[in-house]
């Protein structure tokens, strides 16, 4: 018996980002609610962060309801069929269970007819890695459409009393359908990770440890904060530039730079590294939504395009980074 088998279905041509959505949480949290506990003051938070305030969810605001939410704006906006998605990834690592993962229950509410669906754990470049995935899927046949959701609670997961932390992470959802284009929407991804620098960012103890501990409490996420920072603003502008060049674009054929919203001076860094011309409208999220992880660079990219900073059409450069360390770039044309 010969090993060969029938030719594999090919998928669409070219995939797109079809349709984006947002959820945020509905409580502000300004930066005068969290000086006191880490004796800091609006003024150092906003100088070293660009951070104003940040959004943190109530209880009802769970990571299924974030998510569907922002889920039912980006597919109503797609105006893609539910019965046409075949394929749902969650990027998140704020989901309290260990098992069975968020996508199978997010598919479930939203009504689908019985999607593949599985998280992404990639942390703050989770959203972008979920693109890739579900881009590869539609153009390899595997998904005709496929929803990519980053959603976050890294409220429940911040020690409120590290310096180093509590001012930073929040709380949100983005999302997007991607589906098949006529035309190239999604362009190659540029990913990788640096294992050598796992303990950067990460869950202070496994769950392990905490059960067995004479007094359990939540491992909360814990971060080299300078190491992270100088990590970030050097390496991350090189991997920006490969994105363009594996695209075959320059920065002058860019409307948008989208980069994952960790802290404004990272952001700043990063801009400058790359020479970005003039006329591209950089992403600033983070001052009043903090860093949500894997939600941030949708989340960035709807406040462009409800202020009129995005319009369709527009390329995007969008690069995730974080814990891992991971990273994940490519650039989008907006829905
Ligand atoms: N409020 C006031 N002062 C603080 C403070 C706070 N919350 N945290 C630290 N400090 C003080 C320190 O005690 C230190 O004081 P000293 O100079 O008298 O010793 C000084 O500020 C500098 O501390 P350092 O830890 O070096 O701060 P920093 O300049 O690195 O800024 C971060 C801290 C967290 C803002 C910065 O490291 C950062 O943004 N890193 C990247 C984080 C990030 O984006 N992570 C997500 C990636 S996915």
């Amino acid at each position: 018996m010969s090993g060969t088998l029938p030719p594999t279905r090919s998928g669409a041509a070219h995939a797109a980002v079809l349709g984006l959505g947002a959820y945020r949480p509905r409580t502000v949290v300004p930066n005068s609610a969290l000086v006191e506990a880490i004796d800091s003051s609006d003024e150092w938070i906003q100088q070293r962060s660009g951070i104003r305030s940040r959004r943190w969810a109530e209880p009802d605001e769970t990571v299924q309801y974030m998510a569907v939410a922002a889920a039912r704006d980006a597919l109503a906006q797609s105006g893609v069929d539910h019965s046409e998605v075949d394929l749902v990834v969650v990027a998140t690592v704020s989901h309290m269970l260990q098992t069975p993962a968020l996508a199978p229950a997010v598919a479930h509410e939203l009504g689908l007819d019985r999607p593949a669906a599985f998280d992404v754990s990639a942390a703050c470049a989770g959203f972008c890695h979920g693109v890739a995935t579900a881009s590869d899927a539609v153009r390899g046949g595997s998904a005709r459409n496929a929803l990519v959701i980053g959603v976050e609670r890294l409220s429940d997961i911040t020690d409120r009393d590290d310096r180093g932390t509590a001012f930073i992470f929040a709380d949100g959802a983005g999302a997007v359908v991607v589906g098949p284009s006529d035309s190239s929407g999604i362009g190659p991804v540029v990913w990788g990770s640096d294992g050598a620098q796992f303990d950067l960012i990460r869950q202070r103890e496994d769950w392990r440890d905490v059960t067995m501990s004479d007094t359990p409490r939540m491992p909360h996420l814990v971060m080299q904060g300078n190491a992270v920072f100088r990590w970030a603003s050097y390496e991350m502008a090189k991997i920006a530039q490969q994105t363009l060049e594996r695209t075959g674009i320059s920065v002058d054929d860019l409307d948008l730079f989208v980069p994952h919203q960790a802290n404004m001076r990272i952001i700043d860094a990063m801009a400058r590294a790359m020479k970005l011309p003039a006329h591209v409208r950089i992403a600033r999220d983070v001052a009043d939504q903090g860093n949500t992880s894997a939600a941030s660079i949708p989340l960035a990219l709807d406040r462009m395009v409800q202020e009129g900073d995005a319009r369709s059409g527009d390329l995007a450069l969008l690069i995730a980074f974080g814990a891992g360390l991971a990273y994940a770039a490519q650039v989008v044309r907006v829905p």
